[in-house]
């Protein structure tokens, strides 16, 4: 069968994604495997990965160094809109996939290839995230899912690679399956699969148990412009830095494990767990700044929204026209959120204990206050509630038995 001639892979190192290549080639005709792996701040030996897909037949093996990009253009725009699915989850793997499908669209087109692969199988969201980001930004390129066909199991797949030279895994594999990137991992199978088991502390690698947390808090403070995370304790960091020094201090105080059910797209529930220290850390600082510059209205309609954005990019629709229009209502409420939060770390916790800014807070403390300084107008809430109540008024006027005469 003959599927497509060039053909760019995203490539991970992993067992299913080196199969990929003599699968292509030899089962579905492919003439020219070019594997592309992205740095996406995980820390793995990229070079090692590298080497990997040229032993496994690549034609040819790109690393693409898509950290900052990641961090600009999907992060940080996650922090302005409180990206968190189902109200918790921040979207550190979803987040990834569009900037990975747009690499990959490139190369495809700079190379001249007529489709692109990826290794995903047909249970999860990633699927869903490539194919659909990949329809939007190229809807003639072809996407091919060789794992998503193969029907082989696990034994199977490392067997068929073994007889292409691609190595077995070296250690006894994990039970885990794992997705990690500079924002976070996400950790399902094995033993996690019973939703009763509490994860092991061998899941772990970005942050530290309770038990093992500091015995003493630490203080934070978290500096923003227009929404954006831009210092941390007074120092100015650029974006990466943010999110690495973020993650290194919610993960020490053991801030940041998520421990969850999920609904996927595909409309299985699956237990997740997560560590995500430094995009939790930030959002919360961000949504406690927002609380002191946004106005009531707008709050509430960004928190519906943020459901909405964060719906769609859980569920691979980054590159639509909603996306684009939910992003314009919040980065247009963004330019007033400038100032700073801080924030205590302390056993598994962030507590919020300050928040300031000079130029956007709507915070009036003549207005606030308790004290003699009181500006607020007392007299001006009476015409206010008595309009504010007429209607509860008129309607129990109308439609209760015993109602006095005058109650206008
Ligand atoms: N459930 C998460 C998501 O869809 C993570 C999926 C990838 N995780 C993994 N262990 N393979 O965003």
């Amino acid at each position: 069968m003959h599927r497509a001639k060039k053909v760019v892979l995203a490539y991970s190192g992993g067992v299913d994604t080196s199969v990929c290549i003599p699968y292509l080639m030899k089962e579905w005709g492919v003439e020219e495997v070019i594997a592309f792996a992205a740095d996406l701040g995980q820390g793995d030996e990229l070079d090692l990965i590298r080497a990997k897909a040229l032993e496994a037949g690549a034609n040819k093996s790109i690393v693409g160094d898509l950290v900052q990009d990641f961090v600009e253009e999907f992060a940080f725009p996650a922090i302005r809109a409180n990206g968190l699915y189902e109200g918790r989850y921040p979207l550190s793997t979803a987040l990834a996939r569009p900037l990975i499908a747009r690499r990959l669209v490139e190369v495809a087109r700079e190379s001249g290839a007529d489709a692109v692969a990826h290794g995903c199988t047909g249970k999860g969201n990633d699927q869903v995230r490539f194919d659909v980001a990949i329809a939007s930004l190229a809807p003639d390129l072809k996407v091919l899912t060789p794992a998503r066909e193969w029907g082989m199991s696990r034994e199977e797949t490392i067997a068929y690679g073994e007889s292409f030279g691609v190595s077995a895994p070296v250690s006894k594999k994990s039970p885990y399956s794992i997705d990690l990137n500079l924002l976070g991992r996400s950790i399902e199978a094995g033993p996690l699969e019973d939703p009763m088991n509490e994860p092991l502390e061998e899941v772990f690698t970005m942050t530290s148990s309770i038990e093992d947390a500091p015995d003493t808090f630490e203080e934070v403070e978290i500096t923003f412009k227009e929404g954006n995370p831009v210092a941390i304790n007074g120092e100015s960091l650029e974006p990466v830095q943010v999110i690495k020094l973020a993650n290194e201090l919610g993960g020490r105080h053991g801030f940041g494990r998520l421990d969850l059910i999920e609904n996927r797209v595909i409309g299985i529930k699956s237990r997740e767990i997560y560590e995500t220290p430094g995009m939790l850390l930030l959002i919360k600082a961000h949504q406690e700044l927002e609380s002191l510059t946004l106005s009531a209205d707008v709050l509430r309609t960004k928190h519906q929204l943020e459901r909405q954005w964060s719906d769609l990019v859980y569920q691979g629709l980054w590159f639509t026209p909603l996306k684009e229009a939910l992003d314009g209502f919040i980065n247009c409420t963004q330019s007033y959120v400038n100032g700073l939060v801080r924030i205590k770390l302390y056993k598994g916790q962030a507590i919020v204990t300050g928040r300031s800014s000079n130029a956007n807070s709507l915070y009036i403390p003549d207005l606030a206050t308790y004290g003699s300084s009181d500006k607020f107008d007392h007299s001006a809430a009476k015409g206010f509630i008595y309009i504010w109540g007429l209607p509860s008024r008129i309607w129990s006027y109308i439609n209760s038995k015993d109602t006095a005469n005058n109650i206008f």
